[in-house]
Formats: C-alpha cells, sequence, structure tokens
C-alpha cells in the first residue's frame, strides 16, 4: 500500500474546483501541484496565485513540486500555501543542504528530487537530513508520457540506502505511474505514488484513487 498523490496537471483547468473537490471525496492522501518555470523545465505550468485558489479548494494535504530553478527564493510562498511537502529538485540548487534546512525550518517536509539520469548515490551525504526523496520516473515538464523502466532498480536502491543510513526519508515516485507500475513500485519500495493522467484521464478517477492506493 502507498500513499497516492493526484497531479492536478492532468485535470481539468477549466474547472479545476470541480476536479480539486473531486478528490477530496477520494481516498486520495496529498493532492500534488507541478509547478514549471519555462527554464529548468520546457513548459511552463501555474504559479502561486493560481495555487493560493486551489488550496482554497482543498482538504488535502498539498505536495509542491518545483520544476524550477533557484526554489529557495519561494519557501515562505510556499509555506503560505499550508503546503505539507515541497520538493525541489537536486539538480536546481547549490547549497542543497541550506535549501533543505530552510524548508524543514518552515515547519515544511522537505523533498529533494531527482531527474532519471541522477543517480541515487548523489544522495549519500544527506539522506539521513531528507523527510522525502521523490524520483522522476520521467523527464520533468509534461503529463502523460511514458513511464522509464530503469525507475523500479532505481527505487530499490533508494530504499537500501534509507535503510542502511537509518534515514526517514519517504520515497515517492513522480511520472507514468499507472495500476501496472505503481504495483511494481510499491513491490520495489516507494511510499507515495503521483499519478496525473491514469487518474484524471479514468473515467472515474475516485475509483482509480482507490484501486492506485489499494496495490
Ligand atoms: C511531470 C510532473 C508530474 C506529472 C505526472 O513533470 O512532475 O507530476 O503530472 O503525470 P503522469 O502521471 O501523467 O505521468
Ligand atoms: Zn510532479
Amino acid at each position: 500500500m502507498a500513499l497516492i498523490a493526484p497531479s492536478v496537471l492532468s485535470a481539468d483547468f477549466g474547472n479545476l474546483r470541480h476536479d480539486i473537490e473531486m478528490m477530496n471525496h477520494s481516498e486520495c492522501d496529498w493532492l500534488h501541484l507541478d509547478v514549471m518555470d519555462g527554464v529548468f523545465v520546457p513548459n511552463i505550468s501555474f504559479g502561486f496565485p493560481v495555487m493560493k485558489a486551489m488550496a482554497a479548494h482543498s482538504t488535502k494535504p498539498l505536495d509542491v513540486h518545483l520544476m524550477i530553478v533557484q526554489p529557495e527564493k519561494f519557501i515562505r510562498e510556499v509555506k503560505a500555501l499550508g503546503a505539507k511537502v515541497m520538493n525541489v529538485h537536486y539538480e536546481a540548487c547549490t547549497h542543497l543542504h541550506r535549501v533543505v534546512q530552510q524548508i524543514k525550518a518552515e515547519g515544511m517536509m522537505a523533498g529533494v528530487t531527482l531527474n532519471p539520469h541522477t543517480p541515487v548515490s548523489c544522495l549519500e551525504d544527506i539522506i539521513v537530513d531528507l523527510d522525502l526523496v521523490m524520483l522522476m520516473s520521467v523527464n520533468p515538464g509534461f503529463g502523460g508520457q511514458r513511464f522509464i523502466e530503469h525507475s523500479v532498480e532505481k527505487t530499490q536502491r533508494l530504499r537500501r540506502l534509507i535503510d542502511t543510513t537509518g534515514s526517514k526519508a519517504l520515497i515517492e515516485i513522480d511520472g507514468g505511474v499507472n495500476r501496472e507500475t505503481g504495483a511494481r513500485l510499491v513491490a520495489a519500495g516507494a511510499d507515495v505514488l503521483v499519478a496525473g493522467s491514469a487518474i484524471f484521464g479514468a473515467a472515474d478517477p475516485v475509483a482509480e484513487v482507490a484501486a492506485l492506493r489499494a496495490l
């Protein structure tokens, strides 16, 4: 069993309130918000004014995934949303240790995200400080992409790193997650699954959340 974090990136942007309220009535654990800046990733999604409106309608804890350069500039803004988790990319932070401490000082869970090409071993010297590690199982920037198979083995390696160091970090996986890939990720040691197109593209998104949660 894993926690489920539906990604609003695949929701109906013309009817966000409807889709967020639908997730409020589902068994999902967190609501995943993808922020893109057109620099760190080749796409732009939404920013703080839109997230503020979404936060007002959500009864679920917010998991904010910042696909932006210099995410440390926005720690206060993410906190002001009432976010539970702030996910920053390893590749976007020169002084990652400082950023992690600043996120924790604001009372949020500090999550570090790795792009598909970044090895788990890069986290050896910071893993005990982290509340969460998120592995990208697609190249970030778009919903609905094909799952990168290597991510299953990478999840196992991260599980070993966490268990052998005594870290309490949760393992979250983002990209191409559906019932089939999700089952293998849970078996590999994942604690949290993000799913966008698999949930919002389903005929019954609420039932899809329940199915993923039961994996
Ligand atoms: C991709 C985002 C993901 C995305 C996942 O850059 O970080 O959260 O919404 O979408 P699916 O589940 O459709 O791959
Ligand atoms: Zn994401």
